[in-house]
């Protein structure tokens, strides 16, 4: 595999300055719930750094990338266009980088969750909404204090709430079906 020296600068060819700057910030929120979690620092570390390295690419590029390279898409992930990004940059990482499947899966599950949602998936999906050198306000504060004080599936529970859910009604747009299995998914675990 690469050094992460060497697929940071691969990332930084492929994304905007604002774009680098979240993947960055991902990794590095990763690192310290990696730490407190004891998830593996690697593993977290070269995750994180790609999870957006699609994220460049439009709609139209995207699902193309998703033809050419023989990925299936669900009719529901066509229709929620948002999730394309991590599904291709899953892809391009295992080939390119060889990524294993379960960092794979963290990357192609970054945008919605999914049912039964491994450590790493959580690292990765609560880092990328609440690293801090992009991720900035009210909201984002909220996200890094119940991370703090409540841990990962509180965290997870409060950004499908307060943000997923809640965006794509006010901007009309469909909920994908991971994003509510992994609702009830965490909010069992919660109860239990
Ligand atoms: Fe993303
Ligand atoms: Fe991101």
């Amino acid at each position: 595999m690469k050094s992460i020296e060497e697929i940071r600068e691969d990332i930084k060819k492929e994304l905007t300055p604002k774009r680098f700057k979240h993947s960055i910030g991902t990794m590095e929120k990763a690192i310290e719930l990696a730490k407190k979690y004891g998830e593996d620092i690697e593993k977290v570390q070269y995750t994180a750094l790609v999870h957006d390295m699609a994220k460049e690419m439009s709609k139209e590029q995207l699902i193309e990338y998703c033809k050419r390279n023989n990925i299936k898409l669900s009719k529901m992930d066509k229709l929620v266009p948002d999730i394309l990004h991590g599904i291709v940059a899953a892809d391009i990482a295992t080939k390119e980088y060889g990524f294993t499947k379960e960092m794979h899966d963290a990357i192609y599950y970054h945008t919605t969750g999914r049912e039964e949602m491994t450590l790493l998936d959580k690292i990765i999906y609560i880092a990328d909404k609440s690293e801090e050198k992009t991720r900035i306000g009210e909201y984002a504060e909220e996200l890094r204090k119940i991370t703090k004080d409540k841990g990962l599936n509180e965290a997870i529970l409060f950004i499908i709430d307060n943000w997923t859910i809640p965006k794509s009604i006010k901007e009309k747009k469909i909920i994908h079906i991971n994003t509510i299995y992994a609702r009830n998914d965490i909010l069992k675990s919660i109860k239990e």
